[in-house]
């Protein structure tokens, strides 16, 4: 466990030295709960806390059918190809659950085992009675029993291909079945193997605004729950009386997060995790109508009718497939909140996404998953890459390469506040991160040597740059594809480097490797494609 005996080092050195980072009450913690993984939130910042110590996913996701021992084989090579520190992988139901009531941990065991031997930690994916918005992972047990655990009808008596939220049968089975996952994960991982657990997958309903049936019906018409009218400051009324044209959305977000949110809550009530739900996107900018997306599931018109149906959930989590810039930074503005820690469990496998990595960052995400990772023979293309290959895993892996040693760092100076990123937008060149007395100015597609004129940009647009306040004049800073300067506030003054070194952090401990200067300084901070992460000392002149 070289990767865990190093955090625990890392959270002595915390404890015991009057480090500059920031204040030691930051990291008091309960005694009996000192390595618990859990969410921390300081003013207006969240981090997710593991072995004591802020920490950040670098992670991915398998393929759905990945997470079998069989496959496993398949899986690992690409984890330590991609240097992750974090593997999400899917619990499926039908199997933890073969029969009711007989319950069959062996994946599960075999699972921690593995990631054991592999220094990474786990985020366990409950695929219970919802997979993407429908209950394909239920055991036959309830898949038959359509008359107690209904489909979804929509508002023309048909059928569709999701479970209601209404069936008090479904969920006692499904929060039954979380409750000895749980149960067991507690029993089975005392050092934490595994940090966060999502709840269900994409939950919703795709070809249904709700559930028509005559018992949905019948709630509908009925009052609104007091909890949510407090949280949405509503006077009583029906659905419909209270929130007129979305009624039908709202009322289906709150049963589905309801019914989410009882199984979470017994979930924790055995071991209490962090524990997030994710959600299949609607277009940030052409929503479309509710029923053509995951309906009812947390999309970022109904987050507040989440926190107020579900408060057992920690965090609502977009999956990203949009690689267009826009797109992509507009969902990071929808759940970058102050009452929702920013978290990207999925996003697309294609080179276009790596450099969204550090605007997530720069979003305060306390982490990032490519989806689709491993090499069973499965793409998801067209809304992630054509093969998985070491080409493909290159960009992932390269960012994770320079994250790998700093992630507590980069996930603490995160929580402090004190960290900026940004990803390349195509249609502009130059980006200014405002650090009060200095600005960090950076550019793409300048060469390394010349001052170069007008930054173009890169082709494609592949550049990413991090920069993080360590002292009032000194900065840690990394890229990728990006020129980064500093420029001071005061404009009748000049920079100049005082010092610009090369090095890696091993936890706490910075390892001094070079110092820049010369050609690698005249011209600003030239970063390529090598894992380079500097220290910048400043002065004006
Ligand atoms: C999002 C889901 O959450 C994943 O499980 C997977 O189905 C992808 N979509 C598509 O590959």
């Amino acid at each position: 466990m070289k990767r865990f005996r190093l955090v625990s080092i890392a959270t002595l050195l915390l404890i015991f030295s009057a480090s500059s980072f920031g204040p030691l009450e930051l990291y008091a913690q309960n005694p009996t709960d000192e390595s618990l993984p859990r969410i921390v939130q300081k003013d207006g910042r969240y981090a997710l806390f593991v072995d004591g110590a802020p920490f950040l996913i670098l992670g991915a996701q398998v393929n759905n059918s990945s997470a079998w021992p069989a496959m496993l084989p398949k899986v690992w090579p690409t984890v330590e190809k991609l240097h992750l520190n974090t593997l999400e992988v899917p619990i499926y139901w039908e199997q933890f659950e073969p029969q009711r009531g007989r319950f069959d941990p062996s994946v599960l065991h075999t699972l921690l085992d593995q990631a054991r031997q592999h220094h990474v930690h786990l985020v366990l994916l409950w695929f219970g009675t919802w997979k993407n918005g429908s209950g394909h992972y239920t055991p036959p047990f309830i898949k038959l029993d359509e008359a107690q655990v209904p489909h979804v009808v929509n508002a023309e008596g048909h059928k569709v291909d999701s479970l209601s939220p209404h069936s008090q049968v479904g969920l006692d089975a499904d929060r039954a079945a979380f409750t000895e996952l749980m149960r067991d994960l507690k029993a089975a991982d005392p050092e934490h193997t595994v940090i966060m657990v999502q709840v269900e997958n994409e939950s919703g309903t795709y070809g249904s605004v709700r559930d028509f049936s005559p018992k949905a019906q019948k709630l509908f018409e009925g009052q609104v729950p007091a909890v949510l009218l407090k949280a949405m400051k509503k006077q009583p009324g029906t659905w419909r009386q209270v929130f007129g044209d979305d009624a039908d959305e709202f009322f289906h977000a709150w049963s589905i997060a309801h019914y989410i949110g009882e199984v979470a809550a017994a979930g924790k009530a055995v071991y209490p995790l962090p524990m997030y739900v994710n959600a299949a996107l609607r277009d940030p900018f052409h929503p479309g109508k509710p029923g053509s997306y995951d309906t009812g599931g947390p999309t970022d018109n109904v987050i507040p009718i989440w926190k107020a149906a579900a408060p057992a959930i920690d965090l609502l989590a977009p999956d990203i497939y949009m690689p267009d810039y826009a797109r992509y930074t507009k969902v990071l503005d929808l759940y970058h909140r102050a009452d929702n820690p920013m978290f990207v469990p999925e996003t697309g496998n294609s080179p276009a996404y790596a450099r969204y990595f550090f605007a997530a960052l720069g979003h305060q995400a306390i982490g990032f998953s490519p989806f689709g990772m491993d090499t069973t023979g499965y793409v998801n293309a067209p809304i992630g890459a054509t093969r998985i290959d070491d080409d493909a895993l290159a960009p992932f892996a390269l960012n994770y390469s320079i994250f790998g040693s700093m992630d507590s760092v980069v996930a603490r100076l995160n929580f402090e506040g004190k960290l900026q990123a940004v990803s390349e937008d195509p249609a502009v060149h130059t980006r200014t991160l405002d650090f009060g007395k200095w600005k960090a100015v950076v550019s793409y597609g300048l060469p390394q040597f010349g001052n170069g004129k007008v930054a173009p940009g890169n082709t494609p647009a592949d550049g990413e740059a991090m920069v993080a306040q360590l002292g009032p004049d000194e900065f840690l800073v990394t890229a990728v594809h990006a020129r980064v300067d500093f420029e001071p506030a005061d404009s009748s003054k000049q920079r100049q480097f005082v010092k610009v070194e090369e090095g890696e952090y091993q936890g706490n401990d910075w390892h001094f490797i070079r110092i820049w200067n010369g050609d690698q300084t005249d011209y600003g901070l030239n970063f390529t494609s090598a894992s380079q992460v500097l220290r910048v000392s400043l002065a004006t002149y």
